[in-house]
């Protein structure tokens, strides 16, 4: 044994021994004391513990590896060294939910090294938030580990409580599903996998969900996975934060344990779940925790554990509304290839541009452009370089310019990943000659090669490239069929937004999302990031598509989608003749994609949920109200408002008579003035929705409109 093992076990042993045997070495606290996050090493295998308002959340969990060629990394540990240090700044993000973020935790670096010859290191980061925990771990330059071949990650979550929990399953390849609401204990059993949906168990046939081409096994599920406790006073999101080089996180039920999950990393094509040298670290493994569902919401916890931004200059990333050549092609009156209804034509983008011009829309998403889609699934299949003969991108692009409309580019790979490597250096350097601001990529189908998976580290990395190259070319990304949000749009924020949901589309083709899907994305899938889902559409019922198909929410809800499902690159779905001559759409003329404070009003996940955000740079407010099923009424009190100044209140609700199933499209809009101190009742339709604008008055507002008043 070196002489600095020796000392460094000497002074781990003088630490141990002023701690009971296996009990807590030490802990950290968040700096309001709320909640705690401590290590123990019982028998020399690290654990780490939860404590939350003084009760236990997440019982001592053992933490450690497998590796392929290496003995286990979990146990034979003494601590070597403890660090603590405190952080206390603010932080501006280049666009978002809120202008400013507070990033204040209290962190501890614990060096462990195994007893025995091999003397093995590994670095343990715990850092305590107000809003949630984090750890992860480090492998020092000296670990005595060249290469980290990783067979499995064995962290464990012991939870105390058998909470109810909002989950999708652990699908490698995709995060297109309803959610399920179960209890935890219920996660390894298959049957349990049913949506909670009642409008949806009918039709779930006996088959827990009902994609293709999906592998889910019964017991797991994807993160985030949201929990809330027994006595409702709690709720927990799990999930991870900076996955760099790494793979994604799936959490397994463990045997006999009802209440515990495991770690589950996707693995590469042979098995193994992460190739890498040292020094690397893993992504934080995070607990969101609040009294309340909305703060999760709120909560920037997983921004605030990545790394500031890499982009210098950013003023080239600009949030943007946008309408697309998209739902076109859904409903099947288009095609993404060039038949007689090809979507993607000179004229039609033209159209698109002149609304957008008119509506004061930022980018039109053309798709179906590129050579290539009648070979979907080919090798090689797409051209991301020559356009169809009907479509000429400089001449799009040079109208869209003179009518300060954008282009937004697509590339669809269909996972055929090695043609999209060979050709993206061109790809991006060609919308870049023409002044594409934002490209939306897609990875529908499977990956190749075969084995490979969307969340797996290979495409971890390749995703992480294309954001890269995509920064080199100032073009943001809207990643479709990506890999979970975790907080890399504070450190690549051209990472603008992503798809990663069942969106919108599963509504033109399938038998649909159910009216509450949208009640619980914010406390699920959005605590990870914002989340391209395309809402807004107009024409809930089109004729196109199959009888059986439709959009289960009425247009107002249609439009509250819009404020609550936060995207930074925010679509208005539907076709523009839809659009057109729509009194409704003057709100999505105003629709912001940019704010500066952001507020949960009211919230019950999968059941209804109200939030009111900021206009960046102005002082309108804008809140949207939602309801699953269930008809509601939502008392909205106006306190986040200033007070002493008037508003005048632009409301788009749902008519009288509005229902989703019968009056899907009955509307109203009412306009009047309110101030701070008023309550707006927002009277929700089953499966129905309100959207507010809250626009400062001015003195001829005053005459013109009446007192809304205390309703
Ligand atoms: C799936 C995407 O989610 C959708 O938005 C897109 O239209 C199709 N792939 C085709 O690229
Ligand atoms: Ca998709």
């Amino acid at each position: 044994m070196s002489l600095r093992l020796l000392l460094s076990l000497l002074a781990t042993a003088l630490v141990a021994l002023s701690c009971s045997p296996g009990g807590s070495v030490t802990e950290v606290a968040s700096p309001d004391e709320s909640l705690r996050i401590g290590l123990s090493l019982p028998d020399g295998h690290p654990h780490y513990s939860v404590v939350a308002g003084g009760d236990t959340v997440v019982a001592p969990s053992p933490l450690g590896f497998t590796f392929e060629n290496a003995p286990p990394m979990d146990n034979d540990f003494l601590v070597t060294s403890t660090r603590t240090r405190t952080v206390d700044t603010t932080w501006t993000p280049v666009w978002g939910t809120d202008s400013t973020v507070v990033n204040h935790y209290r962190e501890m670096t614990v060096g462990l090294q195994e007893q025995n010859d091999a003397g093995r290191r590994l670095t343990l980061v715990f850092r305590a938030y107000d809003d949630g925990v984090a750890f992860r771990y480090r492998w020092p330059e000296r670990s005595g580990l060249d290469s980290l071949r990783i067979a499995s990650e064995d962290t464990q979550f012991r939870f105390t409580d058998d909470h109810t929990s909002w989950w999708i399953p652990d699908d490698y390849d995709g995060y297109e599903w309803r959610y399920a609401q179960t209890p935890l204990s219920a996660i390894d059993d298959s049957a349990s996998a049913v949506s909670y949906n009642s409008y949806l168990e009918e039709d779930a046939d006996g088959t827990p969900f009902d994609s293709t081409s999906k592998q889910a096994d019964p017991g797991a599920v994807n993160t985030p996975l949201t929990l809330r406790s027994p006595d409702d006073d709690r709720y927990i999101a799990v999930h991870e934060a900076a996955l760099t080089d790494y793979s994604s996180m799936t959490l397994q039920a463990v045997p006999g344990e009802p209440t515990a999950l495991e770690s589950n990393l996707v693995p590469w094509p042979d098995g193994l779940k992460v190739k890498a040298t040292t020094p690397h670290q893993t992504p934080w493994r995070t607990l969101q925790i609040a009294e309340r569902p909305g703060a999760l919401v709120e909560s920037h916890l997983i921004e605030n554990l990545n790394e500031p931004s890499k982009i210098e200059d950013t003023d080239w990333i600009e949030p943007m509304t946008y309408v697309g050549i998209w739902w076109g092609m859904h409903i099947g009156r288009y095609s993404w290839g060039q038949q007689d209804t090809h979507g993607a034509t000179t004229e039609r983008t033209k159209r698109y541009m002149d609304f957008a011009a008119e509506h004061d829309i930022d980018a039109v998403l053309v798709e179906g452009w590129n050579l290539g889609w009648e070979d979907w699934g080919e090798e090689g299949a797409f051209d991301f370089t020559e356009s169809y003969d009907d479509f000429d991108l400089e001449e799009v692009t040079a109208y869209g310019r003179e009518r300060g409309v954008a282009l937004m580019g697509h590339h669809e790979t269909g996972g055929d990943v090695p043609s999209y490597e060979e050709q993206m250096a061109d790809a991006y350097a060609l919308y870049d000659s023409v002044g594409v601001p934002a490209v939306k990529t897609g990875y529908a189908g499977m990956i190749r090669p075969e084995g490979v998976h969307h969340h797996g580290q290979q495409m971890v990395n390749h995703y992480r490239e294309v954001v890269k190259l995509a920064a080199q070319h100032q073009i943001s990304i809207n990643a479709h069929e990506p890999v979970k949000p975790t907080g890399i749009r504070r450190t690549w924020p051209n990472m603008m937004t992503r798809e990663g949901v069942r969106g919108m589309e599963y509504n033109a083709w399938s038998e649909g999302n159910p009216p509450a899907h949208t009640t619980v994305l914010p406390f699920t899938r959005m605590v990870a990031g914002p989340l391209d889902y395309t809402p807004g559409i107009f024409n809930l019922t089109p004729e196109e598509i199959m009888p059986d198909n439709r959009v289960y929410t009425t247009l107002a809800k249609q439009l509250a989608n819009e404020i609550i499902l936060y995207s930074p690159v925010q679509m208005a779905a539907d076709l523009v003749e839809n659009y057109e001559d729509h009194e409704a759409t003057e709100f999505l003329r105003h629709l912001p994609a940019d704010w500066s404070e952001s507020h949960v009003l009211q919230a019950g996940i999968g059941t209804h949920v109200a939030i009111a955000r900021q206009q960046k740079g102005t002082a309108e407010w804008y809140v949207g109200t939602i309801t699953n099923e269930e008809a509601r009424t939502v008392d909205l009190s106006l306190d986040f408002l200033p007070e002493g100044q008037t508003y005048v209140a632009h409301i788009y609700e749902d008519g009288p008579e509005a229902d989703y199933e019968d009056a899907p499209h009955a509307y109203r809009i009412r306009r009047g003035l309110v101030s701070a101190d008023d309550t707006i009742e927002a009277d929700l339709a089953r499966s129905g929705g309100q959207a507010l604008r809250l626009v400062p008055a001015t003195a001829e507002d005053d005459t013109q409109y009446d007192a809304l008043g205390d309703e």
